[in-house]
């Protein structure tokens, strides 16, 4: 049976160590690291999958923003890394921990999630080109991989700006 719950100080090794063989680089790794040591960091949305009481997968949201025009700011989360060992990987992993995650974070009031990533696997679970939705990225990055969700509807309606990713994500 596989377990989704937010991650414990315990967990910090394990996920290191998630990210590192899922991604086969450390850069993952360092950036959930920098992410939990920054002001954007949710202890209760980095989640961990737990099988047999091993941590086998890890999903990340943290609080970023939405720049408008105008100036203004508008909340959002960037949902960032998501791994799973390679041994555990197409089981229903990564999909388990994006769900609930993402449940999670509707409860706790948020709007909007960013994701950059796989094509094929994010619209799934609702995520649709985010550019089309009015969102511009920071750097240069292809349309179907700069995806962007909704967690209430409407959450989008209006949001026109670039999205700001915090100084815990350079170096990605
Ligand atoms: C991407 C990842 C998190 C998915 O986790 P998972 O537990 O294997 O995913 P699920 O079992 O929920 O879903 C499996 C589906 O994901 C899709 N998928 C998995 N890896 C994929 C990839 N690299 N590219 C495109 N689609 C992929 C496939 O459609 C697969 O469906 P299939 O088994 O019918 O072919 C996992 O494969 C992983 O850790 N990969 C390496 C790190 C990575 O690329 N992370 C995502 C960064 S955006």
């Amino acid at each position: 049976m596989t377990t989704i719950r937010a991650e414990t100080p315990a967990d910090h090794a394990a996920i290191a160590e998630v990210n590192r063989l899922a991604f086969g680089r450390e850069a993952e790794a360092r950036l959930v690291e920098a992410i939990r040591a920054s002001p954007g960091f949710i202890p209760a949305l980095s989640l961990v999958a737990e099988r047999d009481g091993d941590v086998v997968g890890h999903a990340l949201f943290s609080q970023i923003a939405i720049r408008t025009a105008a100036g203004a700011e508008v909340p959002a989360l960037a949902l960032a890394p998501v791994a799973v060992l390679p041994a555990y990987q197409r089981q229903g992993i990564g999909s388990a921990l994006i769900r609930s995650g993402l449940d999670r974070a509707r409860a706790l009031g948020h709007r909007i999630v960013v994701v950059i990533g796989h094509p094929d696997y994010y619209p799934r679970f609702g995520f649709r080109p985010a550019r089309a939705q009015g969102l511009e990225a920071p750097f240069p990055v292809a349309d179907p991989v700069f995806l962007a969700l909704a967690l209430t509807p409407g959450a989008l309606d209006g949001v026109r700006g670039t999205v700001i990713y915090p100084e815990a994500f350079a170096g990605v």
